[in-house]
Parts: C-alpha cells; structure tokens; sequence
C-alpha cells in the first residue's frame, strides 16, 4: 500500500514537472510583404508585447515575405493547424464569404477615415464574424491604404487602360473592374508581382504606396497614376479550433496584444502611405500621374457599374452602409 501511494505521488510529480515546464503555445503569423510596412510592423509590435507579457508561455515567430505560405494557400494552412495567424488582404477571402468582396468596390470609400468609421461601426463589426461558418475567427481589421495604379505606360484616363494585362489579388469584384475598363485582369500571387513587371509579362498592377515602395514595383513600373480607386487593407485571422483551445486568460491577453498592435499598425498606416509615396517620388524611377477631377469622373463612371453586379452576393444594405459612411 505505501509502495503504492509513493508510486502515486511520484507520478502526481511528473504530471505536476510537465506542466510547469510545457512548451509554451506558438504562434506562427504569416504574412507576404516586407517588414517595413503596416502588416509587417503590425506584426512585430504583436510577437514584442506577447512576448514581453506571456513570456515563457506564448511564443509568436513572425514569416514575412511569403516566407512561410502565399495568401493563396495560408488559410488552407491554417485550416489544417500549420499556421495561426495571418493578416491576407480582404479581396482574398472570397472562397470563403462573399459579404467581405464589399471592400473592394471601386470608389466605394472617399478616404481612410471613412474606412474606419464603416469598420468600426456595426455592419463593419460583424463582418468579423462573416468566416465564422468556415471554421476562421477575425480578430480585427489592419489598414493599409488606397490603392494606386502603376503601368509601363501613362494612365490618365480608363481608355488608356484598354487592352493591358494587369495583375489583381484572386478577387472577382476586382476582375469586374479591370474588364469594365476594357483591360485584361490576371489573378496572380503577390510573390510574383515583381518578376511579372519586370519582365513585362504584364503591363500594370494596383497596389498601396507602402506595397510599391517596398517591393520595388516602382523600379520597374514608369508610371504610377495616383487614383485612389480602391482599398487594400486586411483581416487579421486565426482559426476557430485554435483559438478556442487556447486557455481563456492567455486568450484574452493574446486578444489584448493583437488590438494594441493594430491600434499601433494603423497609426503608422497613413504616415507610412505618404512617406512611402514621397520615397517614390524622389527616387525619379517613376513618374507619379496626378488627374484631374474630370479624369477622375471617368474612371468612376466607367468602374462604379461593378458595385451593381456584385450587389446581390454582398447586399444592398451592406453597401448604403459603406456609403453611410462617407458623410
Ligand atoms: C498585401 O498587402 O498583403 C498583399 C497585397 C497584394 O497581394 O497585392
């Protein structure tokens, strides 16, 4: 009998040491551009405050640059546990809900702050939840920016659009809107961006300043017509099966880390889009396009017929919403 409580006891010490020295959970965050950007910052400022806070206990290693996976297949990975974090763009989530494709209307948003207040405000709020049913959780929204247009050749009006290969994220609203402008949309992963300009496979592409600058689009494109047309920013995501066999206080402070850094991520967001603009500028590599307010009127009149070919997956209400939010 003594024998066998001693044998009790010491295997009581050995569950009791396992615990105390468990590996701390880990979280790998994903991500496909480079470190100086919003995303990429963002993520840093993440993996510093939970370490700094659940030392020992949660540990972030942060992938930049497709390093770990493409927005293509990282959220595949994550449904199968091989990644639990990542920020894609929102155009890349229309495999999974059709609602998000709301972001990327043309001429939708009239600048940032708009953007903030549809995002924070009900409708944005539950568009959080709109992965729920395909097993991912948002966690927040990130920003990044307006996007521009930059070519091999000047953009000023949609005809010179007409016939040039762009590339775009795998989003149909944003097929819809190159072929409203009679060019030739192509879904490519972003990893590839810069080797599809380079060598002139295609003609153009959209993206933010801070994706042009730092992934050196603007050294091989001549051309860049500041449009603002559409936006490009992100949904942080983790899967459901993670998060909730997470313990609930690591949960919450890992939640509490995640909101800091995106408060963080998106205060630098707009400083980053203007220095990032003005690098390009004074690099002289590529011409930066202004247009005028009757070119502008173009575009949104050749592009804005997209919003009522998408309005019946993304919803009426939802879109008077983003609209609301303008004012
Ligand atoms: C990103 O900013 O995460 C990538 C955007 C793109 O694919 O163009």
């Amino acid at each position: 009998m003594r024998l066998l409580t001693a044998a009790v006891a010491s295997l009581a010490l050995m569950v009791g040491a396992q615990t105390v020295s468990a590996a701390p959970v880990e979280i790998k965050f994903s991500h496909v551009v480079a470190e100086n950007t919003p995303k990429g910052k963002m993520a840093t400022k993440f993996k510093e405050l939970v370490e700094e806070r659940l030392a020992g206990k949660v540990e972030v290693k942060v992938f930049p640059n497709s390093q770990l996976f493409g927005d293509n297949k990282v959220l595949e990975a994550m449904l199968l546990g091989d990644v639990q974090m990542a920020a894609p763009a929102l155009s890349k989530f229309q495999k999974y809900t059709k609602q998000l494709q709301i972001f990327d209307l043309p001429f939708l948003f009239k600048d940032m702050e708009a953007v903030d207040r549809f995002q924070n405000g009900p409708d944005g709020q539950k568009l959080l939840g709109s992965l729920q049913k395909k097993g991912l959780v948002g966690l927040g929204y990130l920003h990044n920016g307006m996007k521009q247009l930059s070519a091999s050749q000047p953009l000023k009006t949609p005809a010179d659009a007409e016939g040039k290969k762009f590339r775009i994220m795998t989003s149909d609203v944003l097929q819809a809107q190159f072929e409203a402008v009679d060019a030739v949309p192509l879904k490519k992963p972003f990893s590839e961006v810069f080797t599809l300009l380079q060598t002139r496979a295609i003609d153009g592409q959209e993206n933010s300043w801070s994706n042009i600058y730092s992934k050196k689009f603007f050294e091989v494109q001549p051309y860049i017509t500041e449009s603002n047309h559409g936006l490009l920013d992100y949904m942080v995501v983790t899967s459901a099966e993670f998060w909730m066999q997470l313990d609930d206080d690591l949960r919450v402070e890992v939640k509490k880390a995640l909101d800091e850094a995106i408060v963080y991520g998106n205060s630098i967001a707009a400083q980053k889009d203007a220095a990032d603009k003005q690098a390009i500028i004074d690099s002289k590599r590529s011409e930066v396009i202004e247009i005028s307010d009757a070119e502008r009127a173009q575009w949104v009149k050749a592009m804005k017929p997209v919003w009522k070919k998408f309005e019946g997956q993304i919803g009426k209400d939802l879109i008077d919403a983003a609209v609301a939010a303008n004012k």
